[in-house]
């Protein structure tokens, strides 16, 4: 225990905590940086010590996983998604990632692509093309293009009233974290006007899933969708998942496969936006590949500059800014050994901003990605899709997509700021734009095919 002394503390309980609520970036987060490796972090009610140093977060967090699960605070999310692949774990963590997997191998993914692309060119397309400038917060279109993206491509085109339920509920469980992210959230149950709403809006969800997950029952696994798959899938002793737990697979996904997808293209067009002549530079890549046509899984290898845009604007706002466990058992990092209790938490948003790693962090340069150069940085240096054992399985997914809406706006639109108030962010259990991103979009004429 002595040796945990020698841990420098960051801050104080209550400070901490105000911080986390008043401004986690300037408060916490930058002063952390340049902190040491491993920090102690006060918060009320917790011990939280952060791993701010790649080589530690690899030595706890992907090699000593076995005494390790989600933190508390991640584990809060099971008052909406239950026990899904997100917030289970153990036997049933295991279970359920490998029946799931084969819902994101690549040749699905292919297939998935061309769904991407026609739901994207067609929400574009009803944009007003050619003639209309106009200014539009791409924060929440890019939530409902991919909240579309999401059921349609996992769930099959069916959803009756689902997505939208699944939507607004969404919303409002990431308003509930927000400036809450390490403590002081009322439980559910307590009888806030807010927390009435989110407890109205899951009862909808789940009557919606509810009668879906029943019509595919009575199909009879018509169908080769996840919902279909997850219906279908047996034990070795014959039994088959129940309702309660397709539920939370179906809710943990939409909310995983599509809150993180829309914050990592408005970022992007965010960032494109600011730096008109990286924009440019984008859209003559996009023209020359595709020729004014829509992008199929088969073009993505030409269309390197736009994964690029979109590492960049991972690491500079990486959607899952933290990731949190908690020790099991004792687990070693670098000279110290941390209690079994202990709350760990790791930042990418930190570690993308590290200048050992990322020379001139703060700058926006996505050619910093060119030629495979993600292979050549230090490992973990580079985390947006976490580490371990219980790393993204949208991973794939999320890049393909990205890349796929990004290339079917650009090819109709340039995106330009629509003022210069300075972009504000919310430290939820994701990264969120306050206030959304309002951009201003120029239709550019001629570009499509
Ligand atoms: C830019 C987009 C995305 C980002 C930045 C992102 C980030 C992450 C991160 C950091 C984790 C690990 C969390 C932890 O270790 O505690 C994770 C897990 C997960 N993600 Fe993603 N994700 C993205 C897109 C997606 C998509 C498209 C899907 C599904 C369609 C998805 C489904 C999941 C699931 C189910 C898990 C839990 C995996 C497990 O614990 O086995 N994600 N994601």
């Amino acid at each position: 225990m002595s040796e945990l002394r020698a841990i420098p503390r960051f801050g104080g309980p209550i400070s901490n905590f105000r911080a986390m609520r008043r401004d986690p970036e300037a408060l916490l987060l930058r002063p952390l940086l340049r902190a040491a490796p491993l920090v102690e972090l006060p918060m009320l009610g917790a011990r939280i010590f952060a791993l701010n140093e790649r080589a530690l977060v690899e030595e706890v967090v992907v090699r000593q996983h076995a005494s390790l699960e989600k933190d508390r605070y991640s584990h809060r999310l099971r008052e909406f998604l239950g026990e899904g692949l997100l917030t289970s774990e153990g036997g049933l963590w295991r279970r359920q990632r490998r029946l799931i997997q084969p819902a994101f191998h690549r040749r699905r993914i292919a297939e998935y692509a061309a769904v991407m692309a026609r739901l994207s060119a067609a929400t574009f397309a009803g944009w007003g093309g050619a003639t209309a400038e106009q200014t539009r917060d791409v924060h929440s279109e890019m939530s409902a293009l991919t909240l579309r993206i999401a059921g349609e491509t996992l769930f099959g085109a069916d959803m009756g009233g689902a997505t939208e339920a699944v939507g607004e509920a969404i919303a409002l469980v990431m308003g509930r974290y927000a400036g809450e992210h390490f403590g002081g959230l009322l439980p559910l149950w307590a009888p806030t006007r807010h927390n009435r709403r989110i407890v109205r809006a899951i009862r909808r969800v789940d009557a919606a899933l509810g009668a879906l997950i029943a019509a595919r029952r009575g199909a009879r696994g018509q169908g080769a969708d996840l919902l279909t798959m997850l219906l279908e899938a047996q034990d070795e002793d014959g039994s088959r998942m129940s309702d309660q737990q397709i539920r939370d697979e179906c809710i943990t996904l939409f909310l995983a496969g599509h809150e993180t997808t829309a914050l990592s293209t408005s970022y992007a067009l965010y960032l494109l936006a600011q730096h008109p002549e990286a924009q440019a530079r984008v859209q003559a890549a996009i023209d020359a590949a595709l020729g004014g046509r829509p992008p199929t899984i088969e073009d993505l290898p030409r269309l390197s500059a736009v994964e690029e845009v979109l590492k960049e604007a991972m690491r500079l706002y990486p959607p899952a800014w933290s990731i949190g466990r908690e020790a099991l058992a004792p687990v070693r990092a670098g000279a110290v050994t941390l209690p079994r209790g202990a709350q760990l938490a790791i930042f990418p948003w930190l570690m993308h901003r590290d200048p050992r790693s990322f020379p001139d962090p703060e700058r926006f340069a996505p050619e910093r990605w060119q030629g495979g150069a993600e292979r050549a940085l230090p490992k973990l240096a580079y985390m947006p899709f976490g580490a371990g054992p219980r790393v993204c399985i949208g991973n794939a997914f999320a890049m393909v997509e990205g890349v796929v809406i990004l290339c079917c706006l650009l090819q109709r639109f340039t995106v330009a700021p629509v003022d210069a108030a300075p972009l504000r962010l919310q430290f939820s259990i994701t990264l969120r734009p306050i206030g959304g991103i309002r951009l201003r979009l120029r239709p550019r004429a001629g570009a499509l095919a």
